[in-house]
């Protein structure tokens, strides 16, 4: 493979309401970075200043390479700065967490109730003999309990490994045991499209062969399980007999706060390890700069805490900054393709934070479900964990913003625990680009040997300098965690491929693995996707490289197609014209096939290697990360 290679760069771009930039919490962009690079520390400094901490640091950051301490010595417990400090006579009353179950059951918690829930259950814990460096799963439904487990495991500085309650019992299986969990928190059963998973029949199932595991708390979910036999304990029963007001331990900044095992969709999975003080300052610092997060804020991100865009922006991100949080058992498209819309416009949601998977399946089904509810609520618009491509940016901006709201598309990673590189509010936003790196990180885009590649040359997306959030280590295999740093001289190295514009604009083009090298010409799976995309009769697109005796590799396309539109061979004739004019001749695919849907991992990627296996009749390797 060579290093670079040439993209083509659409000068486009929009700019927000300047009303945004008088208000924002990093009102200007440039000075903000001037201003950490003068003195990084310091800038780090003043933010964790403005948390609570039972003791200060001696440092602020500590690095010999590959390994980071930050606020060394000092001393914290992250509930304290999500909950008590919230405790005062304007925010105690105030909603912490309002839920929506997938049959329409509703709750609310204020932030002192929340505080009484999770210091109960954190007493309960301990009272079963759980404590501080005990590894805790928890695999539950989206029910404020898995967040009250969450933060109760936080309180006792016992570390938790959230296991996404749509996971099947050997993925669940092997998590455990790569953690050695001592206790699981668990449901009877969840509830998703109307449809009951039996996450305890799971857990049982898990548990055949999980010999660490001594305690089994299961909430009763859907109020007719049978008691729990054995190691079971019931969740509301633990709940009832502690009493609230569980003193905070003591964690040292860089004692371990959880494991979270990685999407995965390359490989097996790995237990990613992110540590108290950092952790806390990184996620509370992006979730109230990027999403520009004020007092009467409502915040809603649709991810599920079991991952990480749950951990560091449903959980505990948010909740540092004192905010209302939105969560939903249900999807975005049931009971129809409305439903989120509607929740939007009945909890005058004004942050809204999801993934472009999510938005192209809005698109897919019309802007007519948008369009029957009043959205009017909504200030700031967010996008994770893929490229956003410019065509549903468009759309997402227009239809769902009103030409009104500034979209912060975040790229970040499992790894870096918090957002690394997007598009400040107020600043002027270029569709498929996510931005530049947020002020406190050093990003850039490089050849293999670290050299930064000119403007328009797509390169590899790496990290220069450590930031307080990022992971310490993969849990149990140390080595791995070093090949992040030891790829690229002096970088870590994300994995994704990018390209930067002239004004530091940074485009990112899918992972470095899913690069397709097509008659010597270097092609980004992503590209060759949006440029699909950008077809109105398609959906969604997949791309892979196929062995080609002439080429090296050809291009094949798999696309699904916008309700409404059939396939056709004129339709694959007008695709391939389509990304011929849009990209080129090098990147029309030699094939194109229809799809009804397409193969994803749980958080919504598309997994290429899936379809790649399966082309090449080969094995796909580890899939259990792969949605039914
Ligand atoms: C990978 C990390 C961290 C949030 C959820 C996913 C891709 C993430 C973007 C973005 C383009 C993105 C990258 C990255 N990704 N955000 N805004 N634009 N790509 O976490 O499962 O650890 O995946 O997601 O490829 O490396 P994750």
């Amino acid at each position: 493979m060579t290093e670079t290679f040439d993209v083509k760069l659409d000068e486009k771009h929009y700019m927000p309401d300047q009303r945004f930039r008088e208000t924002a919490w990093t009102p200007d962009y440039a000075s903000a970075y001037r201003e950490f690079l003068a003195d990084p520390e310091g800038f780090w400094e003043m933010l964790a200043r403005e948390l609570d901490w039972f003791e200060p640091w001696d440092r602020v950051r500590e690095w010999t390479p590959p390994y980071a301490r930050w606020f060394t010595n000092a001393k914290l417990n992250i509930t304290r700065n999500c909950l008590d400090r919230h405790l005062t006579d304007g925010c105690r009353d105030k909603p912490a967490i309002v839920w929506r179950g997938d049959a329409g059951e509703s709750r609310t918690l204020t932030y002192q109730q929340l505080y009484e829930d999770v210091t109960r259950f954190a007493n309960g814990l301990a009272a079963l003999g759980v404590g501080k460096g005990d590894r805790v799963c928890i695999y539950m439904p989206l029910v404020p309990e898995q967040i009250v487990a969450m933060l109760a495991c936080a309180r006792i500085g016992a570390v938790h490994s959230v296991v996404f309650g749509g996971f099947g019992a050997g993925a669940l299986r092997m998590r455990i045991n790569d953690a050695g969990a001592k206790a699981i928190i668990t449901a009877d059963v969840g509830y998703r499209r109307g449809k009951i998973i039996p996450l305890k029949e799971i857990v049982d199932e898990a548990l055949a062969d999980a010999p660490s595991v001594e305690t089994v708390i299961v909430l009763n979910r859907s109020g007719s399980a049978t008691p729990p036999a054995g190691r079971g304990v019931d969740f509301a029963k633990l709940l009832e007999q502690s009493a609230p007001g569980c003193p905070a331990e003591v964690m040292d900044a860089e004692d371990p706060l959880f494991i979270l095992y990685t999407s995965g969709s390359t490989g097996a999975p790995k237990g990613i390890v992110h540590t108290c003080g950092g952790y806390m300052v990184g996620t509370y610092y992006t979730t109230k700069h990027v999403f520009d997060v004020k007092d009467n804020d409502i915040f809603w991100c649709t991810a599920d805490p079991g991952w990480i865009t749950g951990h560091s922006y449903v959980v505990y991100g948010p909740l540092a900054t004192g905010t209302t949080v939105v969560i939903t058992e249900g999807t975005p498209d049931y009971p129809d393709p409305g439903a989120f819309w509607k929740l939007v416009q009945d909890l005058g949601v004004s942050i809204f934070y999801t993934a472009p998977t999510a938005i192209r399946m809005f698109m897919k089904h019309g802007e007519e479900w948008p369009q029957k509810y009043n959205l009017s609520s909504l200030r700031v618009l967010g996008s994770v964990g893929e490229p956003l491509n410019p065509e549903a940016f468009e759309w997402y901006y227009q239809v769902i913003g009103g030409s009104r709201c500034p979209i912060v598309d975040t790229w970040w990673q499992t790894e870096t625990g918090m957002h690394m590189i997007t598009t400040m509010i107020g600043d002027p936003m270029k569709p498929g680009f996510a931005g530049k790196p947020v002020p406190g990180v050093v990003a850039d885009v490089v050849d293999r040997e670290g050299n930064p590649v000119p403007p328009g040359t797509g390169g590899f997306l790496v990290i220069k300098e450590p930031w307080p959030s990022m992971m310490r280590t993969v849990h149990g295999n140390d080595e791995r965690y070093c090949t992040y740093w030891n790829t690229i001289p002096g970088c870590y190295t994300a994995g994704d491929l990018a390209v930067k514009d002239e004004n530091g604009y940074i485009m990112v083009l899918g992972r470095a693995d899913d690069l397709i090298v097509v008659a010597g010409h270097n092609i980004g799976t992503a590209e060759v996707e949006s440029a699909l995309v950008s077809h109105e009769a398609v959906a969604e697109a997949a791309v892979i490289g196929k062995p080609d005796p002439l080429k090296g590799n050809a291009i094949k396309a798999f696309v699904t197609l916008c309700t409404g539109c059939s396939q056709s061979d004129e339709l694959t004739a007008a695709l391939a014209k389509h990304v011929r004019e849009e990209l080129g001749p090098v990147a029309v695919p030699s094939e194109i096939e229809y799809a009804d849907r397409l193969p994803k991992t749980r958080s919504g990627k598309i997994m290429r290697r899936v379809l790649k296996a399966r082309e090449l009749g080969v094995d796909p390797g580890d899939i259990s990360t792969l949605e039914e």
